[in-house]
């Protein structure tokens, strides 16, 4: 298995000082960004204007997360602005193929993701269009909530389906993934880890991603 990626969430930052907190997480993978609409969810962040300037900053990659109805429409303008990733919501598109291929043609990697309450079997005949899944661990929304336990064996599942197929497909982990449950996480089979206040609440950020990195090698 490929190592383990770490993905601070700048959900946890102080959006004052953006500049400086990209800098801190210099020794990660990618830096996640949730983008929120308060319609998908009910919490608001930020839009393209915002990250494209968060992607014109960053020492490393982007990974977008978006939590917003209509991903068909505005998914495309996140990969047209460089981002490496653009993980939209299963739950919230009308064609989730027909989006990942237009994310995938613009150069981006294309995700999917799933909450807590939604079937991963609908995604196993579609595994090869997606470059990674992510399986919400909490609802989404917010960050600093509790890792729900009762997603994992669902994890298990997508990991399992998507060896059987002999897929690469990347499988990721979101929301309370902190030191304490990483290990289960990556024992389900997740490669990649999002974190936001277990790096950000971190009095030494490059020792927490260091720390998640060695637990995340299940
Ligand atoms: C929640 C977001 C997460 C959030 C995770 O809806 O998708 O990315 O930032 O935060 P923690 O790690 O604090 O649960
Ligand atoms: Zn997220």
């Amino acid at each position: 298995p490929s190592a383990p990626r770490i993905n601070p969430s700048i959900l946890a930052a102080d959006f004052a000082n953006m500049q400086s907190e990209l800098a801190k997480i210099a020794s990660a993978d990618y830096a996640h960004v949730d983008v929120m609409d308060n319609h998908f969810v009910p919490n608001l962040t930020f839009g393209p204007q915002m990250v494209d300037r968060i992607q014109q900053t960053s020492p490393i990659p982007l990974d977008v997360h978006l939590m917003i109805t209509d991903p068909d429409r505005w998914a495309p303008g996140y990969a047209e602005l460089g981002a490496a990733s653009v993980t939209f919501h299963l739950e919230a598109a009308h064609d989730p193929v027909a989006l990942a291929r237009r994310l995938r043609a613009i150069g981006a990697r294309a995700g999917v993701a799933i909450k807590p309450g939604t079937a991963a079997e609908p995604l196993f005949d579609i595994l090869d269009e997606f470059d990674q899944i992510l399986v919400m661990t909490v609802e989404p929304g917010f960050g600093g909530q509790g890792f729900m336990p009762e997603t994992m064996p669902k994890l298990r599942m997508l990991h399992d389906e998507a060896r059987r197929r002999g897929s690469d497909v990347w499988l990721q982990v979101d929301g309370g993934i902190s030191l304490d449950t990483i290990g289960q996480a990556a024992e389900a089979g997740a490669d990649t880890f999002v974190a936001g206040s277990a790096v950000y609440g971190a009095s030494d950020i490059e020792a927490a991603v260091t720390g998640l990195r060695t637990l995340a090698r299940a």
